[in-house]
């Protein structure tokens, strides 16, 4: 047990009751990107009983929510993400997923349950400024992050701050970092075309697969051969379709992947040698070969002043000497990244290792230390107030 803490004097057993009772329910009751109707009706449900009225269908099924002086000389943002993922929760749980192949696998439960406890905890404080509480749709897939953007979610504001669990760390830490911490995230998508023909004749077809082959096998020269060993990066194929039956040349074949990289001069080496490679092997192999990158994502790059702000609070919560880095930036994405594009901002980690039985995140077997909403929630609060008092300093 972790010996009484910052968090606990801020979050009491009451309070933790109702965000536990929180989590619980929305891992029972998982949604996929951009589907997340129920999990919206239920979070303005829960702000509502708090006293703060919600604003629904930002960005189709993001919440925004908006508490402290109607006049104010700054605004903080706090996000949270809502979506889970196409999995088949193996967990065991008593409050194990209910909808059939979805599965609240990243935590995104527990991000929610904690940003609505440190509503309740900031709704009874006397703020200075304005706290907006941002409920994000589509972390896994579909960029919810950007679309919250586009429909203004970071308007006006100062900073914005978040969290992820991570249970590769103890319950009781937290990584803090400045500068990049998640990668930059460039998806692709190749599509092949030669001609089809009988397996037997090849020299009256144009065999796709064996362009894909050659091209699948030539990518990961990128990574070895064009990036500063010192910089890490990925090219990963995680897709292949092509032909349907064994006696005929595939005409064409598609392969999907991403390209993961933590410098913007790595990033651009590997996409110019990506583009170079197909079009090579296009002459290579007589095909034709087309390119697509959809769904960009950007590196997760915090700023050194809100990476103090995020470390003063994390002190706060769970003292200083437990407080980590991660180390090198994660080759993972997160689309917190869009936020801080457009305003200053850290993405942190709170550690909830449960045991070692427990899958990782994305895994049918995933789960968290639920004592971690407390240190989520009185985490998001004292942000607040770090943030405060560094501008009454400043
Ligand atoms: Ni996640």
């Amino acid at each position: 047990m972790l010996k009484e803490s910052g968090y606990q004097q801020m979050v009491g057993a009451e309070l933790f009751e109702w965000m536990r009772k929180i989590r619980r329910h929305l891992h029972q009751s998982p949604e996929l990107s951009f589907q997340e109707f129920k999990t919206a009706a239920y979070i303005c449900e829960k702000l509502s009983e708090l006293g703060i009225s919600s604003q629904p269908g930002v960005a189709g099924t993001g919440v925004i929510a908006e508490i402290g002086p109607a006049e104010s000389d700054w605004i903080i943002g706090l996000r949270a993400d809502m979506d889970s993922l196409p999995i088949v929760e193996r967990t065991g749980l008593p409050f194990a997923s209910t909808v059939a192949g979805r599965m609240h696998a990243c935590g995104h439960d527990g991000h929610m349950a904690m940003l609505l406890g440190a509503a309740a905890i900031l709704r009874k404080m006397d703020l200075t400024g304005r706290v907006r509480f941002i409920f994000q749709p589509a972390e896994e897939s579909g960029n919810g992050a950007e679309k919250m953007v586009e429909e203004g979610a970071v308007e006006g504001l100062d900073a914005i701050f978040g969290g992820h669990i991570d249970t590769h760390y103890c319950t009781g830490n937290m990584t803090v970092d400045e500068g990049i911490i998640c990668a930059y995230a460039d998806p692709f998508t190749i599509r092949l075309k030669g001609s089809s023909g009988h397996a037997a004749r090849p020299h009256e077809a144009k065999d796709s697969i064996v362009a894909a082959a050659g091209l699948i096998t030539a990518l990961q020269s990128l990574v070895s051969r064009e990036v500063d060993p010192n910089q890490a990066a990925v090219v990963t194929v995680g897709r292949v379709q092509a032909g349907e039956t064994h006696n005929v040349i595939a005409e064409e074949a598609t392969l999907e992947g991403t390209i993961r990289s933590t410098h913007p001069e790595a990033r651009s080496r590997l996409l110019t040698g990506l583009e170079r490679m197909v079009l090579g092997i296009s002459s290579l192999y007589a095909v034709t070969a087309e390119l697509e990158f959809p769904d960009f994502l950007p590196a997760v790059c915090n700023s050194a002043s809100a990476a103090e702000v995020a470390r003063k609070a994390a002190a706060a919560v769970i003292s200083k000497e437990n407080i980590l880095s991660q180390g090198p930036s994660s080759l993972g994405g997160e689309d917190f990244s869009f936020y801080l594009q457009r305003v200053n901002g850290c993405l942190v980690r709170f550690g909830a290792n449960v045991s070692a039985e427990t899958g990782p995140a994305h895994s049918s077997t995933f789960d968290f230390d639920e004592a971690v909403l407390a240190i989520g929630a009185a985490w998001y609060a004292q942000v607040v107030l770090a943030f405060s008092q560094e501008r009454v300093s400043l």
